[in-house]
């Protein structure tokens, strides 16, 4: 597969100016060193946004958002990485080049997509040219206009229509093979998978056709086939109707999670064009990610009986560990007996509206409703115990923030006790080993190694003051191989906050980093005597930890087990003065 080359993103960021880039797609006020907005990621009404141009980073005190120019791009345009950097290259004039000499956009199964496109546009064709099909759709109430949009098609009866249609070779048989539109009978015989049925093709986020859902036109069974897993098809990974859905809303303020091909077209039609439709599985957490990238409220709307009940449950187990502040989840139930095709096509799009706005569930009232009914909360002690040992997990399982919060409040009100009681206790028993970095940073739990990585980060030309010791690198003090790592980083090239971030972003490390960068400098450090007197006293004591770890860790092994190279440091540690304190 063809890759940006890191030195090409390392450059694009370096050169980029985060001021000009956001000043573009909100109006900054200068405020100091520093350039304020109204947070365009959470909404708010007085300004507590703000970008550095020093550290080519952007923090909202408000919501947390925070990043550089690429992460600006991902959060306010709802972009992929790869996406971010074509934006921002684009917008600064330059190609992004991919390594492996592959052309600019060339696709690993670009072969197997032109395939597809054929397919779809020879159904497309025979959707025109056969009466009984057009019926059927006409019958359904789907417009030509719908049709065309969703790209709509008709596969004709017989067993090697496309191959004679598309008319293709031995090697164009198998990539219709590989890409999921041939059956294999007895004696490996091949034949169309789809025959005789109404076609849905399945796009990507780019609009590529990579798959087909087909629908017979009477009873026949089984009603709805869809194309197997290919290189191209992941079913859990895709949504139908998401491509459409973004083409016309660009940022939709919702999406409509539905079940069935014919709901989302038929919605659509009906201008509720937010809806999307999972492909005849339950609901994934790959699916979900998906859609909060495009969207910060998604919608559920499943049949009102028990098997929709459990469907929606699996959407809320999906959905929780994803659900940060600024998202929202809600549960729609239809009556019994309809779904949003036949509901919207009864009842019109502003009934169809006001459900949504007036019936959904919120996810915390769909959680702690579906609790209680497993619980079989009758409001007996008993009963309220149970409860709570069935929801804490699941919320635990929500990100840190206020929303997470916020349901504790609830189920502790409707446990009858104080958020304290419902949580396990904290404080008496911190453990005793080192926590990693990150929990410790997500604790609250300040660290040596933190406070020295918070500073350089806001402070790289710090790292031309000492060079790391190189055993640092292999250091069993959490978070020091890291420190290590960035210092070598910045002594070989200097670069603010937001372009050293970009520079882990693919390291095990991003995730620490990431946290870290939200931290403020110390206060002090803002003179820069004190900064300097700071950083060398932090890397002294930082060095001494060192090594008492490292000594502990060689005198627990037996000596005679040591590496000549090992029993040189241990000579070494116990013979200098740092170690003693
Ligand atoms: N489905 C499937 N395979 C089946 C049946 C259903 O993949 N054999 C998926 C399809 O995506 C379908 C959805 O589940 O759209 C919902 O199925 P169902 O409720 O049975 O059909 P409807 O969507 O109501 O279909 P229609 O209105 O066309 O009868
Ligand atoms: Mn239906």
């Amino acid at each position: 597969m063809s890759r940006i080359p890191q030195s090409f993103i390392d450059d694009l960021v370096a050169r980029a100016d985060i001021v000009e880039v956001i000043g573009s797609r909100v109006p900054l006020k200068k405020k100091g060193k520093e350039y304020t907005a109204c947070c365009p990621v959470h909404h708010e009404k007085s300004p507590s946004f703000f970008v550095s141009p020093d550290k080519q980073f952007y923090h909202c005190f408000g919501c947390g958002a925070h990043g550089n120019v690429l992460g600006f791009l991902m959060a306010f345009e709802r972009l992929d990485f790869v996406e971010a950097v074509e934006t921002l290259a684009g917008q600064m004039g330059l190609t992004v080049p991919r390594e492996g000499g592959e052309a600019p956009h060339a696709h690993p199964h670009a072969s197997l997509l032109a395939v597809l496109e054929d397919c779809a546009r020879f159904y497309q064709a025979e959707l025109k040219r056969t009466p009984r099909a057009i019926d059927y759709l006409k019958r359904r109430g789907v417009s030509g206009e719908t049709a065309a949009a969703f790209g709509l098609g008709y596969a004709p009866p017989g067993f090697d229509t496309l191959e004679r249609a598309l008319r293709l070779d031995r090697q164009g048989i198998d990539q219709l093979k590989r890409a999921g539109m041939l059956s294999e009978g007895q004696h490996g015989r091949l034949y169309d998978r789809f025959r005789e049925r109404i076609m849905f093709p399945i796009r990507d986020r780019r609009g590529r056709v990579i798959a087909f859902g087909g629908r017979v036109l009477g009873d026949e069974k089984p009603k709805y086939l869809n194309s197997p897993e290919t290189p191209l098809f992941h079913k859990g990974h895709e949504l139908y109707g998401l491509y459409e859905a973004r083409k016309a809303l660009r940022r939709p303020e919702r999406l409509l999670v539905v079940e069935g091909y014919m709901d989302v077209v038929m919605l659509a039609q009906h201008g509720l064009r937010e809806a999307v439709a999972t492909l005849g599985t339950a609901v994934t957490r790959e699916q979900v990610d998906l859609m909060f990238r495009h969207t910060a409220q998604v919608v559920f709307c499943f049949d009102g009986d028990e098997a929709g009940r459990r469907a929606a449950w699996r959407a809320l187990e999906a959905t929780l560990p994803q659900l940060r502040d600024g998202l929202d989840a809600r549960f729609l139930f239809l009556p019994e007996g309809e779904d949003p095709d036949s509901l919207v096509r009864a009842e019109g799009a502003e009934a169809f509206r006001t459900r949504i706005k007036h019936q959904a569930l919120g996810f915390d009232a769909f959680l702690l409703e579906e609790l209680a009914r497993q619980a079989k909360d009758d409001g007996t002690p008993a009963a309220r115990a149970r409860l709570k040992t069935l929801a804490l997990p699941l919320i635990q399982r929500m990100p840190t923030g206020v929303l997470k919060d916020l349901v504790l409040d609830k189920l502790a009100a409707r446990v009858g006790v104080s958020v304290n009681r419902l949580l396990p206790e904290k404080g008496h028993s911190a453990p005793e080993t080192p926590l990693p970095l990150v929990s410790s940073i997500e604790s609250g739990r300040t660290t040596a190694l933190r406070k020295a990585i918070v500073l350089l980060l806001h402070y790289p030309e710090l790292a031309a003051r000492r060079a790391p010791d190189p055993a640092w690198a292999q250091s069993p003090v959490p978070g020091l191989p890291l420190l290590a790592l960035l210092i070598d980083q910045l002594r070989s090239r200097p670069s603010p906050m937001g372009v050293i971030l970009e520079h882990f972003r693919a390291s095990p490390h991003a995730r620490t980093l990431e946290a870290i960068s939200r931290l403020p400098p110390p206060r002090e450090s803002e003179d820069i005597e004190i900064r300097e007197r700071m950083w060398l006293d932090m890397l002294e004591h930082i060095a001494a930890t060192h090594n008492r770890a490292r000594l502990r860790q060689l005198t627990e092994r037996p000596f005679a087990e040591l590496q000549p190279l090992e029993r040189q440091e241990l000579l070494r540690l116990t013979t200098t003065q740092s170690n003693r304190e």
